[in-house]
Order: C-alpha cells, then structure tokens, then sequence
C-alpha cells in the first residue's frame, strides 16, 4: 500500500536539506502515523527511527547529512509518548514499523536510536531480509531476551554504541553483539572520535560506511553513443572540490562561473588548468582575459557555488571580494585562491581548457573544502 497523503513541502525552497514532506501511513489496526521525508525519490532509502517517546530532533543533523549524501530519509513519528512502555505499547510499536515498512516502494536500511533499537530489531526478526536491507542499532539498552531475538536476526546490522551520548562497554553488550548472525559492532569512542568534529559526525560517518556497503545502487554502463547524461553520472563518480573562476571583462566588471573541472598540472612551472564550456556566458571574458583568478571553496561557501553556477543572478553583489595583485577578482574566504597568468588555451570538445601559470597563491589551512560528488555537494566526514 502507498502513502494515503502528501502535504507540501515545509522547508523553504532551496533549502540544503531537499524538500521536506510529511506523508502518512497506515500502523497497527489502522492507526495514522506521520513521517518526514526528504531527499530524491530514486536515491536509496534510509528510515530513521527515534527512541520511543521522542519526537525527530536527535535525527535531524543525521537526516539532513544523509540526504546530502544522496539517499532518500524517512523520519518515521511512533505513537505515543516516553511513557508508552508497557508491552502492549512495545506490541503495537512493532506492529506499526512493520505496517509501514510493508508500505514502502523499496527496502530501506532502518537506523534506529535507544529503545527505537528494540522495536526495530523485534520488527525485523521475522522476515527482516524482505523488510529493511540492513538494521543500525544506536545506543539501543539490551537485555537477555533481546540477545535470544538477535540470535534469530538474519539481516546485516551494525551495532553502535557512544553514537549520543559516552558508552559503557557492558558484558551484555558484548553478548548482544555476538549473538547477531550477520553483525558487526563499533564504539564510536574507540573508532572515530579523535577524528571527527564531534559525535554525530563520528556517527554519521560509520552510518555512510554501512548504508554504502548494504545498500549498494546498480551499476550503470556507458558507451560511445549513450546519452550524455549517463556520461555526466559516469564522470560524477569522480569526487571534487568546488571552484569559481573569475576574470574581468573588457569593461573591467568582474565575471566568473562556478567549475570543479580544476586540476593541478605542474609543479615547476607552476601550472594549473581548468575546462570551461563554450556556451557559458563567461566562456568569451576568460577566453580572452591575460590573468584569471581560481577560488577553492571551502564548506561555508555553498550559496557562492550554486550563484555562480545560476543564470540571471548578479554573481558579485552582497559578496566579499577584492582584487588581486594582478587585478583578478578574489573571493574573501576561500580555501585558496589562484591568481593565474593565462599560459595556454587548447580547444577540446565542447569545451577548452585553460592553463594559467600561478603567479600567488593564497590559503587558509583551517576550514573544511566544499565537495561535490554524484551531483550533490558533500563535505568531509573525518579529519
Ligand atoms: C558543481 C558544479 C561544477 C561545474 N563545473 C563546471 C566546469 O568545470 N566548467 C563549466 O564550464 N561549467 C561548470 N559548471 C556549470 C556552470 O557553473 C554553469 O553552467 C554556469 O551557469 C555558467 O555560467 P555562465 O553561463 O554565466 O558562464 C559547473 C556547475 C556546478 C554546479
């Protein structure tokens, strides 16, 4: 069964997060449950599941990353409240996950937090493998009798412990653990906390790491004569920082367009190039420009990036800019900035490259780099 209701989106549009929609499904008995969901209906689905009684505020930094990251994020409200802990309350919660995953158009991975661990795991011992592709189990308080349940689980799962809060290794974590037939463990403390900026971040990283080994997409093939979007997914593959070339034009006004075909080319001379279409409308400026400019973004720089690659806008105003030495506009904030004296121009394709001898270079060793990757911006999950 599908969704019963869409209500439109809540988030303001151009939001980083994608587009936000409440649907409704059908839990236990016919009981209306709500979930959020955002991201791309073809990207892989994840479903996030909150401790009982919580509402999605502990998961909100985890969906809006995993969206980023290209998967499709329902954030499922359970009934009820904390309180709720009776068994029968645990029955129906269980019967409402199962309700709705039955619902879904495709198999998501169910990452699940304290007690949203348990009514996950008792959701998918039976059946699990035609529910969910794999169960993530978040700071979930286990017990003997949900030790006996894991022993029957035969679908991949990743136990997490420290993902909220600091951990405790217990013994009956350790037997939880390995009672699971196709698990695997990790404390967030041990493995990833002296890298990450802080915990989500350690925990979002050994989410993307599992989902991407459990919920690995179909390959696609290319050949000479396929369409060219499949070439552009092709090439997509191949992970990216993001920068602006910039130039003035012949009246002197500043021009630029957002590009991560930027590559270094050699050390000594110093060298670097970068492809640019020939139907941009900044293509005629830096064909004929004597110096360009080349500005690595870092993370906070995503609304320049999507300007700089939007027509009609004025790409300068309200942006904190100023000259170079040799006159080419440089961002304010970048990673680094390139200011290049034009070397070469070679024809190639649709597009041609241009090669500039960096004549400076400036940078700020502290700030994380704006990525882009499958088409979607990412940003760097460890140190
Ligand atoms: C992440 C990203 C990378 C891009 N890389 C390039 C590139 O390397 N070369 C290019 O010509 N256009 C690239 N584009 C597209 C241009 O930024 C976009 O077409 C822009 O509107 C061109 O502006 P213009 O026509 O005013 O020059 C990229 C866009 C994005 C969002």
């Amino acid at each position: 069964m599908l969704p019963l209701s869409f209500k439109p989106a809540r988030l303001p549009a151009g939001s980083q997060e994608g587009v936000l929609i409440t649907t409704e499904h059908k839990g236990f008995v016919g009981v209306r449950l709500t979930a959020d969901v955002r991201g791309d209906e073809n990207d892989p689905a994840v479903l996030l599941l909150p401790d009982a009684g919580e509402g999605q505020a502990g998961w909100q930094k985890v969906a809006e990353a995993l969206v980023l990251s290209g998967r499709r994020v329902i954030s499922l409200d359970l009934r009820g409240s904390a309180a709720d802990w009776s068994s029968a309350d645990r029955a129906a919660h269980v019967e409402d996950l199962r309700a709705v995953l039955a619902q879904l158009g495709s198999r998501p991975v169910v990452v699940a937090a304290r007690r949203g661990g348990w009514i996950a795991l008792n959701a998918l011992v039976t059946d699990g493998a035609f529910l969910a592709a794999g169960l993530v189990l978040v700071d979930m308080p286990v017990d003997q009798a949900s030790t006996e349940t894991a022993a029957r689980l035969a679908l991949p799962t990743l136990v997490i412990r420290g993902g909220f809060s600091p951990s405790e290794c217990t013994p009956a974590g350790d037997a939880f653990n390995a009672a699971l037939p196709i698990g695997e463990s990790v404390d967030i403390e041990d493995a990833d906390m002296a890298l990450a900026a802080d915990r989500t971040e350690a925990l979002l990283g050994q989410l993307l790491d599992f989902i991407e080994r459990r919920q690995p997409r179909e390959a696609v093939e290319f050949r000479a004569g396929s369409d060219p979007r499949t070439l552009r997914d092709a090439m997509g593959c191949f992970a990216t920082g993001i920068t602006i070339v910039t130039a003035l034009d012949g009246n002197g006004m500043p021009a630029g367009l957002t590009a991560n075909s930027f590559t270094s080319v050699s050390l000594d001379p110093p060298l670097l190039l970068v492809c640019v279409a020939n139907t941009s409308g900044t293509a005629p400026v830096l064909r004929d420009a004597s110096h360009f400019g080349v500005n690595v973004l870092q993370i906070g720089q995503q609304p320049a990036s999507n300007r700089f690659a939007t027509k009609g806008e004025d790409r300068f105003a309200n942006l904190p800019w100023a000259p170079g030495e040799t006159g080419v506009p440089l961002l304010g904030g970048s990673l680094v900035s390139f200011e290049c004296q034009r070397e070469s121009l070679h024809e190639a394709g649709d597009h041609f490259i241009l090669i500039g001898r960096v004549v400076r270079a400036q940078f700020e060793p502290h700030r994380d780099p704006l990525l882009y990757f499958r088409g979607k911006y990412r940003r760097l999950h460890f140190a």
